[in-house]
């Protein structure tokens, strides 16, 4: 059984994932309105993993015992305005997200709950991956720069990433 506490603010990630897994659905759709298939595919692609990092909460909290809710998620952004201040978007939540699991492991560790800081740690591995992931990317969109074929740039490096991670997947 784990405390009130961590009980609430697992209860909160599963928010914040929840809200992840929405908002990257919507990055997706407007991808795909923009004929930006490669980035379309990518943001589809990181809205399900944000689901299943939710899923992964209320599947620990029913072996703990806990009670898990199912968030109200706050209506997401629909508009952006270039691939750009998306993925810098996409980017500044990831940071939030790992702030968010920092503290949830500050708290494991002053409550002894040993089980809950053994179970955070696939998260601390996973957001380290997810802000190198954003970083390269965005990294990339810098050096292709704003010339008239940028966009088409753009897509086929993200689309490139899309291959990497399924040949990933698959291994
Ligand atoms: Fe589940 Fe990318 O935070």
């Amino acid at each position: 059984m784990i405390s009130k506490k961590m009980t609430d603010a697992l209860n909160e990630q599963i928010a914040l994932e929840g809200y992840a897994s929405f908002l990257y659905l919507s990055m997706a759709t407007w991808c795909g309105n923009e004929g930006l298939d490669g980035c379309e595919k990518f943001m589809q692609r990181q809205s399900e993993e944000e689901r299943m990092h939710m899923l992964k909460i209320f599947e620990y909290m029913s072996e703990v015992d806990a009670i898990a809710l199912t968030p109200a998620i706050a209506q997401v952004p629909h508009q952006f305005e270039t691939p750009q201040e998306m993925f810098n978007m996409v980017y500044k939540h990831e940071q939030k997200v790992t702030k968010s699991i920092h503290d949830l492991l500050k708290i494991a560790k002053v409550e002894n709950d040993y089980t809950t800081e053994n179970f955070l740690q696939w998260y601390i591995a996973e957001q380290r991956e997810e802000e190198n992931l954003m970083r390269s990317i965005l990294d990339k969109i810098k050096l292709i720069g704003k010339s008239p074929m940028a966009l088409y740039y753009i897509d086929k490096e993200i689309d490139a990433v899309n291959t990497a991670e399924e040949k990933a997947t698959e291994a």
